[in-house]
């Protein structure tokens, strides 16, 4: 062991600075198996005063770092790819108790969004974020990736959901601004600029997270489609005429729907694959059933082709699963370039009757699968046959120039990672970019947080040049 490691056991004790490759893997690998590194080491702070330690020594020796959570993140921006040291938030689970008065509780960032949810729920409250990942996932990850997830829809994505930030400047000094007062006009507002920051200004270590009313009384309905127009025709009318109750609005097509079939060996919704889906669910503290049947038949009518309603919660669960299993049956089929883009409302059916042939032309044979949250106009383009790297490339740089024509942006909730951080320049001006290196350079002088995370690499051209 060398001095740096030694010093760095001080701090954290033996067992939480781990370089054995068979305990660091876990951490070097993301979820989707696509983008690998190898850790100088893996160090696991438990406690906020520990984390300032560890990072006062790494920045002191000038090492690299990548802040890390429950490693699900979608776009490479949480494994060690240039070798540097991961710092693991995971051991700062810690949940205070819930201020009911205010509606809000001050989290760890290791604390995953269920076990924040289950707490929220003693005190008959929600947490508004809700993702498929909600058991691995981290709430410190989710600020820093500003997640989006199933009810953006009503509640908004993590940054609105946060009222307070604790975090570690790369040079160990401590921010902690977690009093959550409603009003608060003392200046920049550091936990909104840390929001969708993804590890590069600071390492969140604790939150004071919004909470929700928990409405006990939920309704999920899933309709199918011959084309997207009529899809979106019926969100419209659904968002119209459920202003108070309409939490979710989720989208997929028959690709998707076969592979989730095939993972779980379930028959298909309605006995057969339909082009196109949208389960929605309705929320309410009186039962929303009637509410959104009478929606579903007077606004959605028969531009249905059939659909279901379920509200006891093994019929919801039924019918979530066709959606919430998207993610794992694509990757059973194999390594898939992900893509998360948002699309202007009014060109949203025109992207998703375009982007399957943009995807073909440039990875010819490449299979393209549809889904996402059509209510925030978020679309997941996930693309198989696709991984090997120049191919990947030639697919992320069409459908992400084919986004930008249309208005849209390269990354609605994942963020940019390592892996979209060529294609900022399609969303970003030139301004814009310099003004983020200015704030980088602000949190970070010695630049040693996620170095090769969001921001373009300096005086690359961006993209596929050509
Ligand atoms: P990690 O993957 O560990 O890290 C993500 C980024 O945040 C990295 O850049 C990392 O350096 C940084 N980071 C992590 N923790 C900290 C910290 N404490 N301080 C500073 N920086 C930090 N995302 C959505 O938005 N909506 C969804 O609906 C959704 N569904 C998903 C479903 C599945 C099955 C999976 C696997 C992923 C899904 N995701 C979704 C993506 C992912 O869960 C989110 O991006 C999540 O916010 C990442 O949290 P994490 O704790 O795993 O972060
Ligand atoms: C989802 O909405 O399920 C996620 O963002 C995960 C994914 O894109 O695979
Ligand atoms: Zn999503």
């Amino acid at each position: 062991m060398d001095r740096f490691e030694t010093a760095l056991v001080e701090i954290v004790g033996p067992h939480h600075v781990l370089t054995d490759p068979d305990l660091t893997a876990a951490y070097e690998t993301d979820w989707t198996g696509r983008f690998v590194g190898r850790a100088a080491a893996v160090v696991r702070p438990g406690t906020t005063a520990e984390v300032a330690e560890v990072m006062a020594l790494l920045s002191a020796a000038g090492r690299p770092v990548v802040p890390q959570g429950g490693n699900t993140g979608l776009v490479g921006g949480s494994v060690p790819l240039h070798g540097e040291i991961v710092v693991s938030l995971r051991r700062l689970a810690e949940i205070g108790p819930v201020d009911v008065a205010a509606g809000q509780v001050t989290a760890g960032a290791g604390a995953t969004p269920a076990a924040v949810d289950a707490a929220a729920a003693r005190a008959g409250l929600a947490f508004g974020v809700d993702l498929a990942a909600r058991d691995s996932a981290t709430v410190g990850g989710m600020v820093a990736t500003n997640a989006g997830g199933l009810r953006m829809l009503r509640y908004g994505g993590m940054r609105a959901q946060t009222a307070g930030v604790e975090a570690v400047l790369a040079d160990g000094r401590v921010l902690s601004h977690l009093g959550g007062l409603a009003k608060d006009n003392t200046g920049y507002d550091l936990a909104g600029l840390l929001a969708g920051s993804e590890g590069t200004l600071a390492v969140v270590t604790g939150l004071r997270l919004r909470l929700v009313p928990r409405l006990e009384h939920r309704t999920t309905g899933l309709l199918a489609f011959a084309d997207a127009d009529r899809a979106l025709e019926a969100l419209v009318a659904l968002r119209r005429r459920l202003p108070g109750s309409l939490e979710a609005v989720e989208l997929f097509l028959a690709h998707g729907v076969a592979l989730v079939c095939d993972h779980l060996r379930i028959p298909p919704p309605f006995g057969r694959i339909d082009a196109v889906y949208l389960l929605v669910e309705a929320a309410g503290a009186h039962d929303p059933t009637e509410e959104l049947a009478e929606a579903v038949v007077d606004g959605v009518g028969d531009r249905a082709l059939d659909g279901a309603i379920e509200s006891d919660p093994a019929g919801r669960a039924r019918l979530w699963r066709y959606r919430e299993a998207h993610t794992e049956a694509i990757s059973a089929a194999g390594m898939p370039v992900k893509l998360d883009v948002t699309l202007p409302a009014g060109e949203l059916a025109g992207f998703l009757g375009a982007v399957c042939a943009t995807v073909d032309r440039a990875a010819p044979g490449a299979r393209c699968v549809l889904f996402g949250h059509a209510g925030d106009g978020n679309v997941h383009v996930n693309v198989l046959g696709a991984d090997e790297r120049d191919r990947a490339a030639v697919v992320e740089d069409a459908v992400l120039r084919l986004v930008a024509r249309l208005g849209g942006s390269i990354s609605a909730e994942h963020g940019i990672g390592t892996a979209k951080r060529a294609w900022l320049h399609l969303n970003r001006s030139p301004a814009e970019i310099d003004t983020f290196r200015a704030i980088k350079a602000a949190f970070d002088p010695a630049g040693i947080l996620n170095p090769h995370v969001l921001l373009p690499e300096e005086g690359a051209a961006g993209g596929i040049v050509g």
